[in-house]
């Protein structure tokens, strides 16, 4: 099963392997701050915002229209932000990286 790494808001980082599935449930599973996933996984909050590693990016691609929608909203958007709810870690993402953005 694949693993993904979380580089945290204090730059440190987290590896999760063996899991697969919504990037947002992982992240939160494992307590990785941060990341709330306050609506569940619907694309309507954007409390699940991270930045793909610039590497990563070609291989997760680019957002959905509803996806772009609520990233919209987000003050803090860059050209790696995605949704992590909307990123499903399979096998083709084993080894993906994302960085958990910085609130400050
Ligand atoms: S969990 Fe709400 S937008 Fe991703």
């Amino acid at each position: 099963m694949p693993k993904v790494t979380f580089i945290t808001q204090d730059k440190e980082a987290v590896v999760v392997d063996n899991v697969e599935g919504s990037l947002m449930e992982i992240a939160v599973d494992h307590g990785i701050e941060g990341i709330e996933g306050d609506c569940g996984g619907v694309c309507s909050c954007s409390t699940c915002h991270v930045l793909v590693a610039r590497e990563w990016m070609d291989k997760v691609g680019q957002p959905e229209d509803i996806e772009k929608d609520t990233l919209e909203f987000n003050p803090d958007v860059t050209p790696r932000s995605r949704l992590c709810c909307q990123i499903e870690l399979t096998k083709n993402l084993d080894g993906l990286v994302v960085e958990v953005p910085s609130t400050l």
